[in-house]
């Protein structure tokens, strides 16, 4: 999650400097059952053997292509790649359930732009496909896009992102949060407007900001209702901030087309996930 430009000390440039900034976790949730989120992609910065900290994360959606958030795009230095790990729990040992996919392509829907925070998406194409088994399976979109989200509803969302300002987390954590409606979010006591929260973004939180998404959980999912609802973007600085709380890419229509026109397959619906 990348924290909003309008708090002090905040900045895009610890989600693009991610690989050197130890740290990455959920806030205030728990150890998911290892492989229970077979969709579950972390993004990795490679140079020959060398393996960086995860940058972001993101979703499987078929066995080419991760769904992630456009401020995720890594600039790549020669010699150096991206990959996307797919299949994994714990960062701090190889498992053998691990892929390690090679990363072709970055494509955002259109450049990022870290004051308005819109169109926050983007799709990663894989060299090669991944293999669908117990550990690595796709997570099916919304097929005709998710309108809104009522308030109030109980969604959930996983990353290898910070538990903690300062430690370092190893394996994929989840946490329940659940939807703040748009009109609040974007009132004078939360986001203010700076940035809008738009039609295209969900909020989530819990109301004493205990509960949230943070760096390097950018690009996840939001899974509100069974359904793929939404991508990790950004929140407050600190992430526990109850009046900054969690602000997603919400999967409309718009983007689900865009994503079809892109990938060019007609994508199943997904009634149910597990
Ligand atoms: C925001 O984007 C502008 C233009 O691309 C860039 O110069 C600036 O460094 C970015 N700011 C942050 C905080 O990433
Ligand atoms: C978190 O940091 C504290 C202080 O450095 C340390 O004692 C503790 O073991 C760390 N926890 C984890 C899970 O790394
Ligand atoms: C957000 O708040 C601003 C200022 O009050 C308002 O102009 C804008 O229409 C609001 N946006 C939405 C999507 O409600």
């Amino acid at each position: 999650m990348t924290p909003s430009l309008y708090n002090p000390l905040v900045l895009l440039i610890v989600i693009i400097l991610a690989p050197a900034y130890p740290g990455a976790k959920i806030i205030g949730g728990h150890e998911v059952k290892p492989h229970s989120r077979p969709y579950m992609a972390y993004l990795q910065l490679r140079k020959g053997s060398k393996l960086f900290v995860p940058y972001c994360g993101g979703a499987l959606i078929t066995p080419k292509w991760v769904l992630t958030a456009a401020h995720c795009e890594m600039p790549i230095a020669s010699g150096q790649f991206l990959q996307a790990v797919l299949g994994g729990h714990s960062l701090s040992k190889y498992e053998k359930s691990e892929q390690r996919l090679r990363i072709i392509k970055q494509i955002p829907i259109t450049k990022f732009n870290n004051r308005t925070m819109k169109d926050d998406i983007m799709l990663l194409q894989l060299k090669t496909a991944a293999k669908i088994n117990q550990y690595v399976n796709v997570l099916n979109l919304p097929k005709g896009g998710i309108n809104d989200m009522k308030s109030g509803t109980t969604c959930t969302v996983a990353g290898w992102g910070k538990t903690k300002i300062s430690n370092y987390s190893y394996t994929l954590q989840e946490v329940e949060v659940k939807v703040i409606d748009r009109r609040t979010c974007n009132s004078t006591y939360y986001y203010n407007n700076r940035p809008e929260i738009t039609k295209d973004m969900i909020c989530v939180g819990d109301s004493k900001g205990r509960r949230n998404a943070c760096y390097g959980d950018s690009g996840g999912p939001l899974i509100c209702d069974k359904k793929y609802t939404g991508i990790v973007s950004f929140g407050g600085k600190d992430c526990t901030d109850p009046q900054k709380p969690g602000v997603f890419t919400l999967l409309t229509k718009k983007y689900i087309d865009w994503i079809r026109s892109v990938i060019g397959l007609p994508l199943k619906d997904a009634e149910e996930l597990y």
